[in-house]
């Protein structure tokens, strides 16, 4: 049970809280057994939070690929299991050791060790440092922050830093894993700032889907990856978001027009490049990598601060489904075949 030692007043607030609700809580546990992994929903004892941390009560968390991975026992996103993964929460503050939020406060936590070598979003609490903490922007529900959630930060950042240089009549902005979520809150994003758009998929069977979201034009993934081999290609783009790496980022970096901007964050194809400088030394292209994880907060307030107001997406419902705890598996099951499509957001 959770009991602060040195807050009589916090402690008190919490004693009431829980005596009248729960003494323990729910969380989508990863356990290791002899190598292999296997993951169930299981009732936690509280925990004792210390100073300069947060207890939340979770209302939302979202899956990302990462949390997929940590399911699974990726070593290289948790070390140590058990393990409850979710890299995304929004929730209410029930206790706190700081004077930056006060009990009933609404925050959002994404990333940093959040769901990686920390306990993560997958349960009913987390409790976390203060500076992981965003205070929810005015203009943005609990549950829409995690339809957005670090997929959509990630997404945020990327559109961010493309248009510090690139602007809409530029021309066209690719965007690859262009379903997934990365992707598809890329395009809603770009398709609301009036950018064209061409988006690169896999699933011939989500044209519209894509459409919808305001892609100008789609490719289909074996297309695009079976481009000529030359160096440099016919410069057809004016910047590219690329969420999945290898041949397709390679052939991104050689289709930008001169002075263009291609944005990197993700290596489900692959995490190799094969390139020459020719694109950087001859149409001086500038690569950009996002590693939502760690950028700095200043860069995140102003993202969500965007995507409450002139960024607000009026899509996100309709390219998000909402699950329990117990769907959970299923759901990360697709995620790592590639076939999920848009944003899952879990309910606690
Ligand atoms: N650096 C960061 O800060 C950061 C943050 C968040 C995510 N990420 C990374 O970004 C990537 C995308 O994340 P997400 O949340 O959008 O994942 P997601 O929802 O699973 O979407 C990934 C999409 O990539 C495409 N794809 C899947 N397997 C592929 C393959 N083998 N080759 C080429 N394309 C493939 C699919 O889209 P189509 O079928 O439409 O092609 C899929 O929907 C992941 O690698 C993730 O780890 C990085």
């Amino acid at each position: 049970m959770f009991l602060p030692k040195f807050d009589v007043n916090l402690s008190k607030t919490f004693k009431l809280y829980t005596m009248n609700t729960q003494a323990t809580y729910k969380a989508f546990r990863v356990e290791e057994n002899d190598g292999k992994f296997t993951t169930a929903i299981k009732d936690m004892p509280f925990l004792e939070i210390s100073e300069g941390e947060l207890l939340i009560k979770v209302s939302y968390s979202s899956l990302n690929y990462k949390d997929a991975l940590s399911a699974t026992g990726n070593k290289g996103v948790t070390r140590n299991f058990p393990h409850t993964p979710g890299i995304d929460a929004t929730g209410v503050i029930v206790a706190s050791h700081s004077n930056k939020f006060k009990i009933a406060d609404e925050v959002i936590v994404t990333s940093y060790d959040l769901g990686m070598n920390t306990d993560g979003g997958f349960a009913e609490y987390v409790k976390v440092p203060v500076e992981w903490v965003v205070k929810l922007p005015a203009g943005l529900s609990m549950k829409e922050a995690m339809m957005i959630g670090t997929a959509g930060l990630t997404a945020g950042l990327s559109v961010l830093r493309l248009t510090e240089t690139v602007q809409p009549d530029n021309g066209a902005i690719a965007v690859s894993g262009a379903t997934g979520g990365v992707g598809s809150v890329s395009l809603a994003i770009l398709n609301k700032l009036g950018y064209k758009t061409v988006a690169i998929t896999s699933k011939n069977s989500e044209v519209d889907f894509l459409k919808k979201l305001g892609a100008n034009e789609v490719i289909l993934r074996e297309d695009f990856e079976n481009l000529d081999k030359k160096p440099l290609l016919k410069p057809l783009y004016a910047g590219a978001i690329d969420t999945v790496g290898g041949t397709i980022l390679e052939n991104l970096i050689k289709s930008v027009s001169p002075m263009g901007t291609v944005s990197c964050c993700g290596n489900v194809a692959s995490p190799k490049l094969e390139l020459t400088v020719f694109p950087f030394i001859l149409r001086g292209v500038s690569l950009i990598g996002i590693d939502s994880q760690n950028y700095p907060m200043e860069y995140r307030e102003k993202v969500w601060s965007k995507l409450a107001t002139e960024w607000k997406l009026d899509t996100l419902a309709e390219t998000t489904t909402e699950i329990a705890l117990e769907d959970l598996q299923a759901k990360i099951n697709l995620m790592l075949e590639g076939k999920l499509k848009g944003r899952t957001i879990i309910k606690l």
